[in-house]
């Protein structure tokens, strides 16, 4: 994957004191998106809803990272981790998340995400882990072409 938008290196930071909330169907499609998801992805909520998670899925986190997810999602549990997305300037913004189901009369009907900011050694350690999965399970290596 190549990259030549020197956007694709600014990282946007999360502040300390707001929440990126989001909801999804069963199969990932976006159903609801707060403010804060909106401004730090760079996205309107209108652009947000009706399409699936993965719009702001980043080529540095590892497919094992997203199997993980939906194997715990999928056995009823509660996911946590470190998730690198990318915003629609190509920008990104690091953050952790925790995903779990919502229940409709014991019945899953959708699933929430509600995500934090990390500090900047995390960043820096959860990098070096992604780049590191990445590379042992061959997926792409990170290129950016400078214009
Ligand atoms: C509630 C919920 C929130 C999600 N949040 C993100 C997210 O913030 N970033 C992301 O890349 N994937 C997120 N995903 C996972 C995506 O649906 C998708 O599996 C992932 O981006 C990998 O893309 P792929 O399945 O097309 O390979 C979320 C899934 C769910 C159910």
């Amino acid at each position: 994957m190549e990259y030549n938008q020197s956007e694709f290196l600014i990282e946007t930071i999360v502040p300390q004191d707001e929440l990126i909330i989001s909801r999804t169907d069963l199969k990932g499609v976006i159903t609801y998106a707060n403010e804060t998801f909106a401004n730090i992805s760079g996205y309107s909520v209108e652009e947000l809803v009706g399409q699936t998670h993965n719009i702001v899925r980043h080529p540095d986190m590892p497919k094992r990272v997203f199997k993980d997810m939906w194997n715990k999602l999928q056995n009823q549990q509660q996911w946590t981790g470190v998730v690198k997305n990318l915003r629609k300037d190509t920008g990104y913004y690091w953050v952790h998340a925790t995903i779990s189901g919502v229940y409709k009369e014991d019945k899953l009907v959708e699933y929430k995400s509600i995500r934090v900011p990390i500090s900047y050694e995390d960043r820096l350690k959860y990098q070096k882990i992604y780049d590191q999965y990445r590379n042992i399970d061959k997926e792409n290596i990170r290129r950016v072409i400078y214009s």
